[in-house]
């Protein structure tokens, strides 16, 4: 059983920044967006917008979640990030913090987790993780991101 940190730290901004640079499918504009919602969380009491989960490593975060509440819904969730460092592919870290994090979401009284990707070629192995882990893919939208980068929309009932 794994265990995740959930409190962020003052060396995550940088760390998680690096983190999904080094997965290589993330914009420069994604990246800031990653680190402005840890800077962001951690300026606001814990817990408040949005939940994280960081996988330790020994010398820099080896992955992580961020996910949330949708405001307005009835109890469904998002996961807004999810990321594990390319040396660590495929050796099921990325199960066990998605795996975590829905179970947080149910503690929480979460009945739905939604998680958007790409259809890019390069997001395929996410699409893929998604759909092994019982992720339902409901929509797509064409180029949503941009031409030819279309919008996929997964969920899984909890
Ligand atoms: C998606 C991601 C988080 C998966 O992390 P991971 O630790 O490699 O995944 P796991 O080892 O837990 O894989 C669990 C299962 O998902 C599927 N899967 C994961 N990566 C896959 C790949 N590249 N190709 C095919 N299936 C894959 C497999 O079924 C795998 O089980 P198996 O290894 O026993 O066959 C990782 O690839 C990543 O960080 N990608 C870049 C960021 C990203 O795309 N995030 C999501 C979109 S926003």
């Amino acid at each position: 059983m794994n265990e995740f940190r959930s409190d962020l730290n003052a060396s995550d901004e940088a760390d998680i920044a690096a983190l999904v640079t080094r997965t290589g499918v993330f914009n420069a504009e994604e990246v800031a967006i990653a680190r402005d919602l840890v800077t962001e969380t951690r300026a606001k009491a814990p817990g408040a917008d949005y939940l994280f989960l960081i996988a330790d490593g020994v010398t820099h975060v080896d992955g992580y979640t961020c996910y949330g509440r949708i405001p307005g819904t009835d109890n469904r969730y998002e996961l807004y990030w999810i990321a594990v460092d390319p040396d660590s592919h495929r050796h099921g870290l990325g199960r066990a913090l998605l795996e975590a994090s829905e179970c947080d979401v149910r503690r929480r009284g979460g009945t739905h987790l939604f998680a958007e990707t790409s259809t890019r070629d390069d997001y395929a192995p996410a699409r893929r993780f998604y759909t092994a882990n019982g992720y339902v893919c409901y929509a797509e939208v064409p180029d949503f991101h941009a031409d030819g980068d279309g919008l996929a929309i997964f969920g899984k009932r909890l």
